[in-house]
């Protein structure tokens, strides 16, 4: 029987102190008491590289999972003034990672170098959450399909096994804007995604695919009608335990 499991992940983006572990304390203790749906569902919170170390060791063995949002695409140690690498990640015990956001794209990191973090952070076990997502050009010019494929066939092997890689779609113009696609749009892109990976990466597990953009406790209710998908990744409304908790909510109403 396929997994229906569904994610909600936050990407704390650069804020976060580490008096911040209380706001994944109100969220892991919602999960706590949710008692009717919280099999159905799965919390990641990426925080800054500050606190990974301090927050996986706080919440390991609970309910919410913590994640790295980037890493140096080269592994071990090494003479790299500033960067940290996925084998430096997996150390503070955090086992998730985002990859290929679309705002460490637009500082320069292009497809290549997104192939090489994402083997790397396979090679030490991290799970790979892989964004991928269309500009507003790029949308306008009807590109959105071809990006994506792009995006994919240049990072995914053939091979990889979807058991520790999840897609994220972010549409680059939806990002802290307050505008989605539409259910029906999205809806299109979902399925044509999961089948685009079956085929051309040719694994046996259906990729996780999750949507991220705006994501917030209404827009929540319109997304929701899109059944295909497995979650969502969350930026500015996952800073604050209640909106957050507010989406799983409204996501289950
Ligand atoms: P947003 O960010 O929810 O603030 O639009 C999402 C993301 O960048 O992952």
């Amino acid at each position: 029987m396929a997994d229906r499991t569904k994610y909600f992940i936050g990407n704390w983006k650069m804020f976060g102190l580490s008096g911040s572990y209380k706001i994944l304390e109100r969220i892991n203790s919602f999960i706590q008491r949710d008692k009717k749906n919280n099999k159905k569902y799965k919390v990641i919170i990426a925080p800054p590289f500050t606190l990974l170390d301090s927050f996986s060791k706080r919440f390991k063995g609970k309910k919410i999972k913590i994640a790295a949002q980037n890493c140096y695409e080269k592994d071990n140690f090494g003479a790299h003034t500033g960067s940290i690498s996925p084998f430096m990640i997996k150390k503070t015990g955090v086992n998730f990672i985002i990859l290929g956001h679309s705002e460490n794209r637009a500082l320069g990191e292009d497809d290549k170098v997104i192939k090489l973090k994402v083997s790397l952070a396979i090679k030490n076990k991290l799970n790979v959450i892989f964004c991928i997502g269309e500009n507003k050009k790029e949308k306008k010019n009807k590109q959105t399909l071809p990006v994506l494929k792009r995006q994919i066939l240049s990072v995914l092997k053939k091979g990889y096994k979807f058991n520790n890689i999840i897609i994220a779609y972010e549409p680059v113009w939806s990002i802290g804007s307050g505008r989605v696609p539409s259910p029906v749009e999205l809806k299109k892109i979902v399925i044509f995604l999961k089948k685009f990976v079956n085929k051309k990466i040719k694994s046996k597990i259906q990729p996780k695919l999750l949507y991220g953009g705006s994501v917030d406790k209404k827009i929540i209710y319109n997304l929701k009608s899109v059944r295909e998908l497995d979650g969502f990744l969350i930026g500015g409304a996952s800073k604050s335990s209640k909106n957050f908790i507010d989406i799983i909510k409204n996501f289950y109403k």
